[in-house]
């Protein structure tokens, strides 16, 4: 064995099971308007097609936060300091995680949090590979639900968490708010000699159009996307969706500051899960997803009821990203 070889890595597996999703998806179903929770969305097939929207032309976050990244990673780096663990919720590919772990001084510990299985292994199979000196303790898992994080056999400085991607978007204000509190105290208590901090990547409002253009590609991966919602029901809980028989829709809504993903009903239909029947009238549109985007002042003022100060802020020339560095305040 080459002595450059990664230690072992063992998933801890805290996936939701077929009795969650079944449970989800009755209550959504059964609510008055329907919803799906978006968290299914991350399949094998999902988290796939989510790399594919990454790559859209009218799919600016994942390009432009990777931008600020390459052009500020060094001063990033700076502002975390040495000897950290990063804890990161929803890893994906970990293409902005592998810039971080390459410009941090001696990090400690990566610990991505991740619901779907196959994109935490194939992340962690990269980074241990890349970083061999870094400890891997991936953790598949909601990180919506508060679980003990595995800590580090070296003691950290700190724990900081990585939340990139604008992912707090897909959350409604007091969900968003309280997973701010609990990365706030994941960074306290991550068995560092200091308190830590939240790193995160934030949407910016900017024009219905650049917004609208990123939810409904030209390609149509993003409407892909979201329907395969429907199959993963099928397959994951026997339920008896059509995709065809439905579409996907999104659009801006700038009193909330949000894109709204919905699912619309092409026709009427029901739709039968176990002794369960749903009942969709035509043009009957189910919420799958909220996108909100923040004004750096809105932000601000969130971070600050979580009792996060934001230390500094990172954009592109257009100010259409940004990426924050938060502290307890
Ligand atoms: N976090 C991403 C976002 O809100 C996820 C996403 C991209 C998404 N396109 C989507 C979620 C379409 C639902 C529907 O930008």
């Amino acid at each position: 064995m080459s002595g450059r070889a990664a230690r072992a890595v063992r998933l801890d597996d805290r996936r939701p099971g077929r009795g969650d999703i079944l449970a989800d998806a009755v209550r959504g179903l059964a609510a008055e308007p329907k919803r799906l929770p978006s968290k299914y969305f991350y399949d094998a097939r999902g988290s796939g097609l989510f790399e594919r929207i990454c790559e859209q032309p009218e799919y600016y976050p994942t390009r432009t936060e990777l931008a600020i990244m390459r052009e500020h990673v060094g001063d990033i780096a700076a502002a975390l300091g040495p000897d950290v663990r990063l804890v990161e919720y929803g890893s994906g590919s970990g293409l902005k995680t592998r810039m971080l772990l390459r410009n941090l001084e001696s990090p400690v510990a990566y610990v991505p949090v991740e619901i779907s299985r196959t994109a935490v292994s194939a992340s962690v199979a990269r980074l241990g590979s890349l970083f061999p000196r870094i400890q891997m303790l991936p953790v598949c898992a909601d990180f919506t639900t508060p679980i003990a994080l595995p800590r580090a056999a070296r003691a950290p400085r700190q724990t900081v968490v990585y939340f990139p991607g604008s992912t707090l978007g897909n959350f409604g204000p007091d969900e968003a708010l309280r997973l701010l509190r609990q990365m706030r105290s994941e960074a306290r208590q991550g068995g560092g000699v200091l308190d830590g901090g939240v790193l995160i990547g934030i949407d910016l409002v900017k024009d219905r159009a650049a917004l609208e253009a990123a939810y409904n590609d030209a390609a149509g991966v993003t409407a892909a996307f979201t329907l395969n919602l429907l199959v993963r029901l099928n397959r994951e809980i026997g339920a008896d969706f059509d995709p065809a028989g439905f579409r996907h829709s999104a659009h801006w809504h700038p009193l909330a500051g949000r894109i709204e993903t919905h699912i619309v009903s092409r026709r009427e239909q029901d739709v039968h899960i176990e002794d369960r029947t749903f009942h969709f009238t035509r043009g009957e549109a189910m919420l799958v997803e909220y996108s909100c985007k923040y004004t750096l002042e809105g932000f601000a003022r969130l971070a600050a009821r979580a009792e996060l100060r934001v230390a500094k802020v990172w954009t592109d020339p257009a100010r259409q990203f940004s990426v924050q560095w938060l502290v307890a305040a």
